[in-house]
């Protein structure tokens, strides 16, 4: 199969790599000169574990090639993603649908043969209708299906995911896109993964009302956490309790400072707005965006309050700034509003974090970079851990305490537990655990 990928952001990169592994013909199209040269000489513009060996095995064995000339590209392709992205419209929080509009009508002009035409960015329902419409008045006379690929894959694990998903949905119309399909994702098919066939719309609103659904389950543990720290209680054990329940499900119900990254806070919010245009409002979802909002500048507050409530002119470390581990990825990362707060009490903001401090710098005013974990607790009166990247879980709690002006540890992942904390000298705060 020969596959143009217009894109070459997370979605796109990592889709277009495993592609490529799976045997078909990739090439990923992007505007960014810059970013095609790089991916070129094999320099990956994001931190994700896996996907530089991925794309220099597939690059070199002649599979997957980078290129600006989206018009060749897609002349020559049987099947053509759309993996651009879709931010928060500024202003109202709509998706903003002008990369995909403007993507379908390039490709329009390209076309050449019958191509599966295929939306992989996160878009809201209707839109593989406008896709269709775009190209059909840009292109009369072309041989085109419109089809709706949803992708489920996480930052972080998303060569994993995109290899072994839970499932993949297809949502098309016209049932010629089918085999195609089917073709595409031989390898994952044959391999047992179910794959879904669905009407167009309906795979368009699976995709939200999955993101939906998790960003509610996070912030449902949220607040029991919350309800746990004041009546006496243990999340983690919440957590277990109602998880073991094969109706609720165990994934997804770690309480922490809140749901960041490129995908939660923005799908949230356009999946309120798609529910008000449609006049069925999601109240759920509405109140989900508002409690996790809320709940970002909160731990600021509690982190305020483990120092006895004043912080002006102490000095607190910050563990972990990326909205989560194993990514370089700060787009609403709870880190943000937390130093924010915490600039904003009069403290003196000292972070470390081990992929995501280029990222942070673009976004964070006044916060000083320490060189790892111990460099941050140095002459702190409180060290914060926000995002649990792997080398946070194990630190020697005593040299922590030693590098420390007040030993108070703010542990927003519960990542340790109190015992062994409380043996180090430290003083320990969590999230839902009263005791
Ligand atoms: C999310 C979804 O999990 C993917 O299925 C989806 O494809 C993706 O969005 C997308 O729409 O592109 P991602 O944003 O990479 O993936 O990250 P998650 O692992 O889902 O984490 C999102 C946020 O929720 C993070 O801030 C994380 O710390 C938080 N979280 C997650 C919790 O606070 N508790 C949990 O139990 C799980």
């Amino acid at each position: 199969m020969r596959i143009t990928m217009i894109g070459a952001g997370y979605v796109g990169l990592v889709s277009g790599a495993c592609f490529s592994d799976f045997g078909h013909d990739v090439t990923c199209v992007d505007l960014d000169q810059k970013k095609i040269e790089r991916l070129e000489r094999g320099q990956i513009p994001i931190y994700e574990p896996g996907l530089e060996t991925l794309v220099a095995e597939n690059a070199k064995a002649g599979r997957l090639s980078f290129t600006t000339d989206l018009a060749s590209a897609v002349s020559g392709a049987d099947v053509v993603f759309i993996a651009v992205g879709t931010p928060s419209r500024r202003g109202d929080g709509h998706a903003d649908l002008s990369f995909v509009h403007a993507a379908a009508a390039d490709i329009a002009k390209a076309l050449d043969g019958f191509t599966v035409i295929v939306t992989k960015s996160t878009v809201p329902v209707g839109t593989g209708d406008d896709v269709e419409r775009i190209i059909a008045q840009t292109r009369p006379d072309a041989d085109f299906v419109v089809v709706s690929n949803p992708e489920f894959l996480r930052e972080g694990a998303a060569i994993e995911d995109f290899k072994r998903p839970d499932r993949i949905v297809v949502g098309l119309e016209d049932q010629r896109a089918r085999p195609v399909m089917e073709e595409v994702y031989r390898p994952l098919y044959l391999n047992q993964s179910p794959l879904m066939f669905t009407g167009r719309r309906t795979a368009e609103l699976i995709k939200y009302a999955a993101n939906g659904f998790l960003a509610m389950k996070i912030t449902f543990i949220n607040e029991m956490a919350d309800l746990c720290e004041k009546a006496g209680g243990d999340v983690q054990a919440v957590a277990r309790g109602i998880g073991l329940d094969n109706r609720i499900g165990s994934k997804f119900l770690n309480a922490g400072p809140g749901y960041g990254g490129s995908c939660f806070p923005k799908d949230t919010l356009a999946l309120v707005k798609t529910g008000q245009d449609f006049d069925a409002p999601l109240r759920l979802i509405e109140t989900t965006v508002a409690v996790n909002d809320h709940r970002k500048r909160a731990m600021g507050r509690k982190v305020i309050s483990a120092c006895g409530g004043d912080v002006r002119g102490k000095t607190i470390g910050i563990l972990g700034l990326t909205f989560k581990p194993n990514t370089d990825d700060m787009r609403d990362a709870p880190s943000i509003a937390i130093i924010q707060a915490l600039r904003d009490a009069g403290a003196i903001v000292r972070a470390y974090d081990p992929e995501g401090m280029e990222a942070a710098k673009t976004v964070l005013e006044g916060v000083q970079y320490a060189k790892d974990a111990y460099d941050a607790a140095n002459g702190a009166d409180c060290l914060v851990l926000v995002t649990e990247w792997n080398q946070f879980r194990s630190l020697d709690l005593k040299r922590v305490k030693q590098a420390m002006t007040a030993p108070v540890l703010v542990d927003l992942r519960n990542v340790y537990r109190r015992h062994e904390v409380e043996a180090a000298g430290l003083s320990y705060v969590s999230v839902g655990r009263a005791q």
